[in-house]
């Protein structure tokens, strides 16, 4: 592929979206054409399953739930992130396969090679440059407040995160090219550390 993949990853509320925008902004001022978009969503069908899987008025079976991520992703992945990064784009996206590897896949407890299987053929084997792992203390993470949990998944108990949560540290530490961040720090301490990890990784000029 022509352009670079970075792909931003972690639990809700870790400042994933924060930290997105400000690189991506920082891009573009560089002069790079840069693609900016989600998972799921990104996409006019894959933003229609987003409305589906997230609305707390259904009740979804694990494996139909991780069906529906999986669809978004093939749309998104296909129509979207692989066409731009042929242009010769950055693309920048918030979530990827390794969201439903903690979520499906530590959350759920569906089996991990069955989600492994179904991410490369959404994906068409499409892997990140980087992925960078947003993860904060669990002192942070209680202290963001459950005020701010409003859709399906971000409704699960406190059970379920914490094994989502524990999935981003074993899948980061095994994943190539994933990066664990500190999300504890103040926001533009965190985004000097992305653009660390982009000079590290040959994404940027040091
Ligand atoms: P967002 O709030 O970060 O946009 O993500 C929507 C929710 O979807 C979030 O709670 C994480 C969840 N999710 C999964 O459970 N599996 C996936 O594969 C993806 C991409 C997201």
């Amino acid at each position: 592929m022509k352009g670079k993949f970075i792909v931003f990853e972690g639990p809700d509320r870790s400042g994933k979206s924060t930290q997105a925008n400000l690189l991506s902004g920082y891009l573009e001022q560089k002069g790079l054409d840069v693609l900016l978009t989600r998972e799921p969503g990104g996409d006019s069908v894959a933003e229609e399953i987003r409305k589906i899987v997230l609305d707390p008025a259904h009740k979804v079976s694990s494996m139909a739930e991780l069906l529906l991520y999986e669809a978004a992703r093939a749309q998104h992945t296909q129509q979207k992130i692989i066409p731009a990064l042929e242009e010769g784009k950055t693309v920048i996206c918030e979530r990827y396969t390794m969201s439903s590897c903690a979520y499906q896949g530590y959350g759920r407890g569906i089996d991990m090679d069955i989600i492994n299987k179904l991410n490369d053929i959404a994906t068409l084997n499409l892997k990140p440059d980087l992925t960078l792992v947003f993860l904060m203390s669990d002192k942070y993470f209680a202290e963001r407040g459950e005020y701010l949990f409003s859709d399906r998944l971000e409704r699960e108990d406190e059970a379920f995160r914490h094994k989502m949560r524990k999935g981003y540290r074993e899948i980061a530490a095994k994943t190539p090219n994933a990066v664990i961040i500190d999300a504890d720090r103040p926001v533009a301490e965190i985004h000097k550390t992305v653009l660390h990890e982009l000079v590290n990784y040959s994404i940027l000029d040091g």
